[in-house]
């Protein structure tokens, strides 16, 4: 849906970025026609450039560990400033900041048990080029359970001239996983910036029931804002979001992809920073939804449309057989309530179908499965889980708080974890200990992603309902859209230690609704995986 006119305004979108393309209207109020401030003649416009993937990062090389005989593949990547060709005028770039300099950065792709280091290489300006804040960054792995040390937590940052290794388990089953900054305070700059990519775990039933390879087709979406000489303006409305008016596809304003008369996965991650999506296909076709967040979900669904805030992913088929070569098909986005929509936010790209030969061969081909994951199938499957499991009920506000003014839960913020020297818990819940997290939002005008690090939940109700059928799956970032209260289920464990839960509207999460919940700590006792210092950054001292 569509803000009025009015909302617009007292959402207050139109900042430096957007003043210069408003139009009065008649009755006294403006219209937020872009947010850009590029001249007309550059402004991207849809579906003029093709689709492009990210390379697969290749790892640099092979071990065994030999505490469990498991393979290990080492990978590096480098943060670093680039300038990317985003805009139609060659020449007319945009400067990013990028794992490897790409924007989003290298697919990392390996198989459920093998084992991953991953050494980050800070080598970013001293400050970010917009916020002027020191760029001392954090890298999450969001979708797995790592563990504390290893989990991008927020103020365990690696400052320019270090790397840090972070080792990543991979014991999962499958499921699309990306990897962001996390910076305390300024994660939303620095992901808007390009720090995101995805990360993407198989597994032996995935391999067989869905399409691989080139049919597996990540797309991460954005909407950023550009000033005029094509850097990327940024106005986050007082910490209540950023909503740019152009929508990137892997980094291509609303990009066209050519497929063939075949069955396609795609793996559709959100990584705007503020905006959600509601997915519809231009012919009126279904999506099938065949994985959330978490991997697999039980059973395949059908929809039409559906919601999708920032961080999570969704992993859909679309069957292209029935449409005649030539047939252009629009991704579009219907919006949500809370959201800024410009003119061309309601589209995000277009597929336009082939004639090319299909590998009928390939039994996914032709294949809209029902039945996915078995209920059980992994050790920490959420799905499996049963309400009479629960132990400990909690209940989580989700608000701007009345004393500080910032957004936070139950008035409490990264702030208060900082000045308790990381100590401070908000919950503490047994070593593989079942509860239920209840997130009421029922303040003000804004949706929340509330994303819990380290589990995979199942979402029992959303306002004493059923929840939707896209979200009958695993997941870790759940929609609490305003007005709005979720049940989740979930099992706190394999590791013991200190993890965040926030709100993945980043500016949000940076000004301050972020807060964090130990499981198995006994307080005052040495906890072995302590995020600030069991495995800090070190210095880079190779070139
Ligand atoms: Cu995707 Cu704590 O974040
Ligand atoms: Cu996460
Ligand atoms: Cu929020």
């Amino acid at each position: 849906m569509t803000v009025s006119r009015r909302q617009v305004l007292l959402i207050g979108g139109l900042g430096a970025a957007g003043a210069a393309a408003t139009l009065s209207l008649p009755f006294g109020t403006v219209e937020a026609k872009s947010a850009s401030a590029l001249r007309d003649s550059d402004m991207p416009r849809p579906f003029r450039t093709p689709l492009t993937i990210p390379p697969v990062l290749q790892p640099k090389y092979t071990t065994v560990d030999a505490t469990d005989g498991k393979k290990v593949n080492h990978y590096v990547v480098t943060e670093k400033a680039a300038n990317a060709q985003i805009l139609p005028r060659v020449g007319l770039t945009t400067p990013i900041l990028g794992f490897d300099g790409l924007f989003p950065g290298p697919t990392i792709k390996l198989d459920q048990h093998t084992k991953a280091v991953l050494r980050v290489r800070n080598q970013l300006p001293s400050h970010h080029a917009i916020g002027g804040h020191q760029l001392a960054t954090s890298t999450h792995l969001h979708g797995s359970a790592s563990l504390p040390q290893y989990d991008g937590y927020a103020s365990d940052v690696t400052l320019p001239g270090f790397y840090k290794d972070y080792h990543y388990p991979n014991f999962q089953p499958a499921r699309t996983l990306w990897y962001h900054d996390h910076q305390v305070h300024y994660t939303a700059l620095n992901a808007y910036s390009g720090l995101a990519a995805q990360y993407h775990l198989h597994d032996p039933l995935e391999r067989k029931l869905l399409p691989q390879g080139e049919f597996d087709v990540p797309l991460t979406v954005n909407d950023v804002m550009f000033a005029s000489n094509g850097a990327l303006g940024y106005d986050d409305n007082d910490h209540s979001g950023l909503w740019g008016d152009v929508i990137l596809v892997n980094g291509r304003p609303w990009p066209t992809m050519k497929v063939k008369k075949r069955v396609y996965r795609f793996r559709i991650l959100n990584a705007s920073i503020s905006r959600s999506y509601r997915w519809a296909l231009s012919t009126g076709a279904p999506f099938t939804v065949v994985a959330t967040d978490g991997g697999l979900m039980p059973v395949a669904k059908q929809v039409t449309s559906f919601r999708h805030s920032g961080a999570e992913r969704y992993e859909v088929l679309i069957d292209f057989r029935n449409y005649a070569p030539g047939t252009k098909i629009e991704l579009r986005n219907l919006s949500n309530k809370n959201n800024v929509d410009y003119d061309y936010t309601g589209k995000v790209m277009q597929f336009e179908v082939t004639g090319d030969p299909v590998d009928t061969t390939d039994p996914t081909w032709n294949t809209i499965p029902t039945a996915l994951a078995p209920l059980g199938s992994s050790p920490y499957d959420p799905m499996a889980l049963k309400s009479s499991q629960a132990t400990k009920t909690r209940r989580f506000r989700l608000k701007k708080s009345d004393i500080t003014n910032l957004f936070s839960i139950d008035d409490s913020s990264w702030q208060d974890v900082i000045a308790s020297n990381f100590q401070k818990v908000h919950a503490d819940p047994a070593l593989d200990a079942v509860e239920i997290w209840e997130f009421e939002n029922s303040s003000g005008g804004w949706f929340h992603p509330l994303h819990i690090h380290l589990v995979d939940f199942q979402i029992l109700a959303r306002n004493g309902r059923a929840p939707s059928a896209h979200e009958l799956g695993p997941k870790d970032v759940v929609y609490v859209g305003e007005g709005e209260t979720v049940r989740l289920l979930m099992r706190f464990g394999p590791h013991k230690g200190k993890y965040m839960i926030h709100c993945h509207n980043l500016p949000h999460e940076d000004h301050d609704m972020m807060v964090q919940f130990g499981v198995g700590l006994v307080p005052g006792t040495y906890d072995p995986n302590d995020p600030m210092t069991a495995h800090p950054a070190e210095w880079d001292d190779e070139d």
